[in-house]
Formats: C-alpha cells, sequence, structure tokens
C-alpha cells in the first residue's frame, strides 16, 4: 500500500520492502524547488494524480500539474537506475527508502540494488532577512552518495532538466547554451519569443532557466533529443559534451539539458553533487505607483550585474545559504513544537516556503517591494484578502516584509490611482502587473479591505517600532477607518474574502473585523499622539462591539455561538477575525465570547476540521481554522491543529498544501486553491 503515511518513528521497523518512511509526513505534493510564483515546481503524491511520494518512476510538475520535468540516473557498476523523474531509459528504478521535510527542504534517501545510497536534497532557502539572498530566485539539488554494503562500486550520477521549464506553452521554441564560467558549468534554456509579464497556464512566458554544476568529477555535458541524451548516459555512464543547435519546440523530440559526473570509485564516505536551478529574469512587474506608470526590475539586479555574476554567487554559496537556512529550519521547529506539539510543525514547516514561493522581491536598494501573486485562485497581484492571512509568517519571519508588500499599495492610493473611498482589493487583475484598478473595477472587499490594512499597518508598527509609518500614511488610515464606522456595525450586502460563498449582508465575521479596525486605528492614533481620535474610536469601537454582540451572538444556544449573519440562528461559521483582537491587543471583545466559541467548536469538528460556515456543508478554510485555533482554549486548539494536520496525510489531493478542502473526506471542494500564500495563517499561534 503505497499511499499510507507512515511515521518514522512507529512506522521504521514495520516498513515492507519497497515503501518509504515520510517525516514528518506525507504532504499531498512535496515540494521540490518552490522559490517565486514562476520557480515552482513539485512532486504530486496523494492518489488523485500522485504516486505516494516516490521520487524514482515520475515526473516532477509546476503547481498547476505541468510536467516540468527533472531527471535523474545513476550507474552503479555498469547498470543504470532511474532515482528522479520517469525518462524512457533502460534501466531499473531505484527505491525509495525515505523522505523527510524541513521548512526549505525535501530530503530523500534512495537505495540502488542494495549496493550504494543516494541522498537528494532539495533545498530552496529561506533567508527571508536577508534580501540580497531571498531575492535568488533558484534552488539547489544537493545529490550525496555512499556505499551501502560497506563495498567499493563504480558510481556515475546524470541529471537533466527539459525545456518544459521555460515556457506553459509546448509548442513554443526553445533556445539554449552551454557555456562556463570560474569554475562552473551552466546549460542556459529560454523561450525564443520572449513575452515579457507575459503568461501561459501561470507560467512565466520570459526569463531565462540555468542550470549549474560544479566543473568536475570529470564533468561530461550535452544537449539534444530526451533519447539521445539519456540513452548516451545509459550506456556509457558519461555524455558527449556535444551541442544540438536545432533550437525547436519544447515538445519536438524534447530537448534536454543534461551532465554526468564521474564519482568514480564510491565507499563508505559519501561523495556529493551539487546542481543549482535558477529563473532570471531583468525585469519582473508592470507597476502603477508614485511615478506613474514603471517597469520594476528583480530585485537581484540591484546586487549582481547580470544573470551569471548572480547564478555563480547562488551556486557558490551553498554552505553558507544552508547554514542559514537550516537555522531558520530549526527555529521554525523549536517554535512550533514548543507552541503546541508535533502536528502544529507538520503545518508551519510545510507553509513557510509555500508563502515566500508566493512572492518576489523587486526594485532596487533604495526602493525595494515584495511583490505576491495570489496563486491559482486567481493570480490577482498584490491582494489584501490574501496578504492579510499570510502576515502571520511574515511578522515571525521578518516583520519589514510587511511592509514591503504594503508600501505598493500606499503608493497606488495615495497618488489617486482608485476612485473610491474604501481600499482597494488588489494592484492588478493578472501577475505580474500591478497596474492598478484606477477604473474602480477590482473585486469590492470594502470592509473586508479596510479592516485588513489597519490591523496589519497597526500590527507591523508594533513588531517593528516604526510609528514614522503610521504618520505618513494616516490621513488614507483615518479614511478607511471612516468607511469602517459607517458599514461595519450593519456590513452591507457584500463579499469578504471568503468570496467562494457570495455575496451576504450583516456577516457576523465581517462587521467583528471592521470593529477591531476600529479600534486598531483607536491604537494607531493613540501611538502618534492623535489623542482625540484616539478617544473616539475607541469609543465608537467599544458601543459597537456592544450591539454586535447582540446582533451576531445566539446567545439562547448551548453553547451560545456566533451565527453566519445577524438575527439567523440556524447558522454559524469559524468566527476567525476574533483572532485580530489578541494580534493587536486591542482586547475589546469580552471573554465570555472566546470561551463560548472554543466550547462550540468542539460540538460541530468532523473528521478534518470544522466547516467554515454554513452556506456550504463540509467546506472549510484551513488558515481560518488555525486563527481560531489561536486565540481558543487549549483542547480546541489542539482539535483544529491536529484535523489540519491529519488532513495533510489523509487527503487523496495530490495538489500543493491547500487552504481549501471538505472536512469529511477530506478531498479539494472542486475549487482546488494550492499552492496559495495564505497558509502562512498557520504560524498564528507564534505571533501572540
Ligand atoms: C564496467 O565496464 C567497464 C568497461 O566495459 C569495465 O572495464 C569495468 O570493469 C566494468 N566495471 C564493473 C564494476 O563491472
Ligand atoms: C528494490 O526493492 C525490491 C524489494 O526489496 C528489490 O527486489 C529490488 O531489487 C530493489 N531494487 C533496487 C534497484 O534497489
Ligand atoms: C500584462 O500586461 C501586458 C500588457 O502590458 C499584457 O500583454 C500581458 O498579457 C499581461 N499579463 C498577464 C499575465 O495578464
Ligand atoms: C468621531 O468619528 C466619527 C466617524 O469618523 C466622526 O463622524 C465624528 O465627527 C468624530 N467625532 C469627533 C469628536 O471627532
Ligand atoms: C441587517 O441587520 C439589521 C438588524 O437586524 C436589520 O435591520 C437589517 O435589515 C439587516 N440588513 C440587511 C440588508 O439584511
Ligand atoms: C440564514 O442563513 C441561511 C443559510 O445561509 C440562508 O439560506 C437564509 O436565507 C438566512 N436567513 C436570513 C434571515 O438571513
Amino acid at each position: 500500500m503505497r499511499f499510507s503515511s507512515l511515521n518514522i518513528l512507529g512506522g521504521l521497523a514495520s516498513l515492507t520492502a519497497g515503501q518509504s518512511a515520510f517525516t514528518p509526513a506525507r504532504p499531498p505534493s512535496l515540494p521540490l524547488a518552490v522559490k517565486s510564483p514562476y520557480l515552482s515546481t513539485w512532486f504530486p503524491a496523494g492518489k488523485n494524480g500522485g504516486n505516494g511520494g516516490y521520487l524514482p518512476g515520475q515526473w516532477p510538475t509546476f503547481y498547476t500539474g505541468q510536467v516540468t520535468a527533472w531527471t535523474g540516473l545513476i550507474r552503479v557498476d555498469n547498470q543504470t537506475f532511474t532515482w528522479l523523474g520517469a525518462p524512457e531509459v533502460d534501466s531499473d528504478l531505484a527505491n525509495q527508502t525515505a523522505y523527510e521535510y524541513t521548512s526549505s527542504k525535501s530530503i530523500f534517501t534512495i537505495d540502488v540494488d542494495d549496493k550504494v545510497t543516494i541522498k537528494a536534497s532539495f533545498i530552496s532557502p529561506l533567508t527571508p532577512k536577508d534580501l540580497k539572498r531571498q531575492s535568488l530566485i533558484a534552488s539547489y539539488l544537493n545529490v550525496e552518495v555512499a556505499s551501502k554494503d560497506g563495498s567499493d562500486h563504480e558510481v556515475q550520477l546524470y541529471t537533466d532538466i527539459s525545456a518544459e521549464w521555460i515556457s506553459g506553452n509546448l509548442n513554443a521554441v526553445a533556445h539554449w547554451e552551454y557555456d562556463t564560467t570560474d569554475g562552473l558549468s551552466y546549460h542556459k534554456v529560454w523561450k525564443q519569443d520572449q513575452q515579457p509579464f507575459s503568461e501561459v497556464n501561470d507560467r512565466a512566458e520570459w526569463g531565462n532557466i540555468y542550470y549549474t554544476t560544479d566543473t568536475k568529477h570529470g564533468l561530461t555535458y550535452q544537449s539534444g533529443s530526451d533519447k539521445n541524451v539519456r540513452g548516451a548516459f545509459a550506456s556509457n555512464g558519461k555524455l558527449d559534451d556535444t551541442k544540438d543547435t536545432n533550437y525547436r519546440a519544447i515538445n519536438s523530440e524534447w530537448p534536454v539539458f543534461g551532465y554526468a559526473s564521474d564519482l568514480g570509485t564510491v565507499g563508505s564516505t559519501s561523495t556529493s553533487a551539487l546542481f543549482s536551478i535558477g529563473l532570471y529574469q531583468d525585469e519582473a512587474i508592470q507597476y502603477l505607483g508614485k511615478n506613474g506608470d514603471e517597469i520594476l526590475p528583480s530585485l537581484w539586479t540591484s546586487y549582481f550585474s547580470d544573470d551569471v555574476a548572480a547564478l555563480s554567487f547562488f551556486h557558490k554559496d551553498f554552505d553558507n545559504s544552508n547554514e542559514l537556512t537550516s537555522a531558520f529550519d530549526e527555529q521554525v521547529d523549536k517554535d512550533s513544537k514548543a507552541a503546541a506539539g508535533d502536528d502544529y510543525a507538520i503545518l508551519t514547516t510545510l507553509a513557510a516556503r509555500q508563502v515566500m514561493g508566493a512572492t518576489q522581491l523587486v526594485g532596487n536598494e533604495a526602493r525595494q517591494f515584495l511583490f505576491l501573486k495570489e496563486i491559482s485562485s486567481n493570480g490577482n497581484t498584490q491582494t489584501i484578502d490574501v496578504i492579510y492571512p499570510a502576515t502571520p509568517f511574515f511578522y515571525y519571519a521578518n516583520p519589514d516584509l510587511v511592509k514591503l508588500i504594503l508600501d505598493p499599495h500606499f503608493e497606488n492610493q495615495e497618488s489617486g490611482h482608485y476612485p473610491y473611498k474604501w481600499a482597494i482589493h488588489d494592484l492588478g487583475t493578472h501577475y505580474p502587473n500591478a497596474t492598478g484598478h484606477a477604473d474602480g473595477n477590482d473585486e469590492h472587499m470594502p470592509v473586508e479591505e479596510c479592516g485588513n490594512n489597519i490591523i496589519m499597518v497597526l500590527k507591523y508598527a508594533q513588531t517593528s517600532q516604526n510609528n514614522d509609518y503610521l504618520h505618513e500614511h494616516y490621513p488614507i488610515l483615518k479614511q478607511w477607518v471612516e468607511y469602517l464606522v459607517e458599514d461595519s456595525l450593519y456590513p452591507s450586502e457584500q463579499l469578504s474574502t471568503d468570496d467562494f460563498a457570495g455575496h451576504l449582508a450583516n456577516q457576523t465575521n465581517l462587521g467583528l473585523k471592521g470593529i477591531i479596525g476600529i479600534a486598531a486605528f483607536a491604537e494607531i492614533a493613540n501611538l502618534i499622539d492623535e489623542s482625540a481620535d484616539a478617544q473616539n474610536y475607541t469609543s465608537i469601537a467599544k458601543d459597537y462591539i456592544t450591539r454586535w454582540e447582540a446582533l451576531g451572538i445566539n446567545a439562547a444556544a448551548d453553547p451560545p455561538h456566533a451565527t453566519l449573519n445577524y438575527d439567523n440562528d440556524t447558522t454559524y461559521g469559524l468566527l476567525y477575525n476574533l483572532y485580530n483582537d489578541k494580534l493587536v491587543g486591542t482586547n475589546l471583545v469580552p471573554q465570555r465570547i472566546y470561551d463560548d466559541q472554543s466550547a462550540f467548536y468542539l460540538t460541530v469538528a468532523n473528521t478534518y476540521g470544522v466547516d467554515l460556515d454554513t452556506r456550504n456543508a463540509f467546506w472549510t478554510k484551513g488558515d481560518w481554522e488555525i486563527f481560531c485555533a489561536a486565540v481558543a482554549a487549549e483542547e480546541t486548539r489542539d482539535m483544529f491543529i491536529s484535523k489540519y494536520a491529519k488532513w495533510v496525510s489523509e487527503t487523496p489531493s495530490a495538489n500543493p498544501f491547500s487552504d481549501l478542502y471538505l472536512t469529511d473526506s477530506g478531498e479539494q471542494t472542486g475549487i482546488n486553491f494550492r499552492a496559495r500564500p495564505v497558509v502562512g495563517g498557520v504560524f498564528a499561534l507564534l505571533v501572540l
């Protein structure tokens, strides 16, 4: 039974031949190279499209499911085996025995014929406080080989990527070259017809992909058709050092870009080979900010003169980078386990690189921004109610990143590029365009986004002590709070962030966000000595919360609980906006509401969690469940966490970590949210 997930401690002894351990869990899709919205390669595991999580025998894919072929072969004593991917080569599949993930790594242990063991580590470094390193859209594959049976073996290692990495259109013509620089060898592959800022199937249609390795171990290379290049290795253990110059479509005799490393005689001390894969785009984002329309470069261009200088730094930085990212991984692991135990670490550890992987750093050293793609739901750029659930990760990892995300919003709206008095939903209909909505034609979520902005700005100021930021943006923050005063006690018919559930008036949870937003604004006023405003908005928030309780809580129920919308006693929902009251310390909501919600959730829990609300039976959102967990009593907290962690291991989905799923079957809802940055919300406990 290949799909079962096994805990390494409990499971190892009982593993039968051909089974792998998975630690700390077997996610629905295993992250391989996850560094930006356009470098996002995964390995589908869940049974709805995945093979259980076994690297040999199946292709890696982009988060959409489109294949990004990445091959690993090994020759041991003249016999060839496949350890990564599904190449059509005369070879046996090697046997994966273990998989482990940390926040930035996926580590596979693979046995080859009981002769040697391969440890393949896919590392997408997380250095959230080191923007120079974080700005590089690149990922490592480090392969270590050692003897398993104690004898020496002759070993050659092969890997390639195909041109599928450069476009979402398989008929697009690829161009490529091979070169060396200062001890490194690289294959460069790009789409002949460069289309800056364009996508096909969520893939970037511009920029260069580089596959790099050290020029050592008698390295040989070759570009050419998959059959020729892989076949050359399988029969000779080396490549021809030749370049195919018949530039052609990605799917025309599939051009691949291979390396063979002769590791020589391998004994019990491991021998390693390092590869790195990166996407280099000089121009990243089209933007409408304070300077009008402009093109923002990738931030790495301000640290490096060109692609080759950048990839060379990245590749040679491995030891350093590995040390930094390992320290971050250990911190997440330690803090998560201390906060709420092993199940909690299953969630945070899986979420971390996915959050950063939905973003990219752009601009220059004097004016930097972090841009975020609303992955898989609709591709919007810099969506406020997608940033907001992700922010617990950013407050935890580096609160300055919250400023780098919000700055473009302030520039755009303070320059008069948006016609309404409420806050804009996003900065562009489709990533990587952040050209705003001067026509006001965004997806309006007025209370949601005004509340989110005020709460995020306050939390950022509280963690960074940057009160200048509050001064600078006070007028527009006040414009937004005035809107909340008008529309949050009785929110008009509108969308909340859960837009798939539709429009509704008088949403209890949305009203709560607006009211806490008013209290948060009062605290902003307080921090910068606007005492009249502080007093006024404090008293409005206090008045509203009393009235809100009467409207939105079904007090006659046992236990009492919040309704979905006012005076609708047959309804309920996750009251996840309660989290904000603790996050920014407004302490506006009476303790009895926390206690009642906490008791209530236990009475409506299903196999994999608590439904989002009564509109769609069994639908839920994992990020909001953890917001609820963060302000619940321990038993309820652990219920939410253990059920979401159980879902990670048991869902049939093969999509990258989803936030939207069914609490009964564990399937996705049919709206296949995947790889979204909102899973950063699972860090909610770590920032209270
Ligand atoms: C592998 O093949 C080469 C060339 O045929 C031969 O010299 C060598 O002894 C073989 N090695 C092993 C371990 O069989
Ligand atoms: C994989 O494991 C099976 C079962 O133990 C064994 O028969 C097979 O030879 C192994 N294959 C490799 C390549 O290690
Ligand atoms: C971004 O805008 C350009 C026009 O400036 C357009 O050609 C391109 O298709 C847009 N990109 C996406 C992904 O919609
Ligand atoms: C308090 O705020 C409300 C809503 O913005 C405003 O209408 C009112 O004038 C303010 N009162 C004072 C005393 O500032
Ligand atoms: C909102 O709730 C209030 C109080 O129950 C009610 O008077 C009002 O009609 C509701 N608004 C809508 C649009 O249903
Ligand atoms: C109460 O909620 C249910 C389910 O969302 C809805 O069908 C019904 O119309 C609501 N009733 C009122 C009075 O809002």
